[in-house]
């Protein structure tokens, strides 16, 4: 069992635990009333919760992006409505990224904000998503445009939960891990050397150890700039490119495997910018390709089309600031921001992983 403290608007606990149920009972114990919020698919996972003084609730919503919709909230606060959720009752979210978004935007808006405590399921989920407050929702008009910044209460990892994943949403997650080893945590990309997806998940203790090394990254990011100012921009190395790839994929590719292929583009920027070496640059390929993620646009439905990625990144611009500006290494666990980049040099970095 391991803890990091994360310090945002309130202080609160990630714990990895080999026992959440377990974590779960005296932060519920004390509350009157507690909605579940999980995905129908992981109905068969849930414990039963058997408690003499508090009602605990069970909301299933839709996995995946189609729930994390303003129609699914509408759902959830109807639910709350019809059980009377008051300021002092507590919202579970157990679930993958989507789920803990969404479940989070919804205590971010009942009653002006009510606890909730994070249970995530995939590797994703627990590297990266639960952590950190950003809660929200889609919508038809771009991403990431409606939420709040509302951390959990508590964050409760249990890598038990990963034995439901695909290998390939496995080495989705991966793609965080190695985000946080680039940008912070050199011992992450050392452990993970010469390994494939299969060796790795079946060590627990390695994986135990790559969830702590990742949320000890996020943590202290989150900590020294919660509202995302600026240095929390590097949690979002290689997600320019990688958002602008999953919009023209249509959404058919993992995050994680958009943002594998998006750390090479800026690598590739990098180097030819002169800020990094050779050897950096192929450590990224390597470290990437050896986990089964894709690091190039061969097989990316839409890979092909320059102009649309460039307008794609033109538009998380809008949400960001003025200019496309990506997070760059200088060397590992040292970054900054690249502004003013002629399209003339992305193009050329989108060159060099088209194959
Ligand atoms: N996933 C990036 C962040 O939490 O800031």
């Amino acid at each position: 069992m391991a803890e990091v403290n994360v310090s945002a608007e309130h202080e609160y606990t990630v714990r990895i635990t080999g026992d959440w149920r377990g974590d779960l009972s005296p932060i519920i114990n004390k509350r009157q009333r507690v909605a579940v919020i999980f995905p129908a698919t992981l109905a068969s996972e849930l414990p039963t919760f058997n408690l003499s003084e508090t009602e605990v609730s069970l909301l299933p919503v839709p996995d995946g992006e189609a729930g994390k919709s303003s129609h699914v909230l509408t759902h959830i606060w109807g639910e709350l409505a019809r059980l009377n959720f008051t300021r002092s009752d507590l919202i579970v979210a157990v679930g993958g990224g989507t789920i803990t978004d969404l479940a989070g935007f919804a205590a971010a808006s009942w009653l002006r904000g009510i606890d909730w405590v994070a249970v995530p399921t995939t590797l994703a989920g627990m590297v990266d998503a639960s952590v950190g407050g950003k809660t929200g929702i889609n919508s038809p008009f771009g991403k990431n445009l409606i939420g709040a910044f509302h951390s959990p209460i508590s964050v409760l990892i249990d890598s038990s939960w990963l034995r439901t994943l695909s290998n390939r949403d496995f080495a989705a997650g991966l793609a965080e891990v190695v985000k946080c080893g680039f940008i912070d945590d050199e011992e992450i990309l050392t452990l993970i050397e010469g390994k494939n997806v299969q060796e790795i998940r079946s060590n627990a203790s390695l994986v135990n150890s790559l969830i702590e090394r990742s949320v000890t990254t996020k943590a202290k990011v989150v900590s020294n700039d919660f509202k995302e100012s600026e240095l929390r921009e590097i949690l979002n190395y290689g997600h320019t490119f990688g958002h602008a790839i999953e919009r023209v994929s249509g959404y058919s590719i993992r995050h994680g495997e958009a943002v594998s292929i998006g750390m090479v583009f800026v690598a590739e920027l990098a180097y030819a910018q002169g800020l990094i070496d050779e050897a950096l640059l192929k450590l990224h390929r390597t470290a990437l390709s050896s986990l089964g993620l894709p690091i190039s646009l061969s097989s990316v439905e839409g890979g092909k089309n320059w102009e649309s990625l460039y307008a794609a990144m033109a538009l998380d611009k809008k949400a960001r600031g003025n200019s496309i500006r990506f997070v760059v290494l200088h060397k590992i666990g040292e970054c900054s921001r690249l502004e003013s980049v002629t399209e003339e040099q992305l193009k050329s970095a989108y060159e060099k992983v088209l194959v």
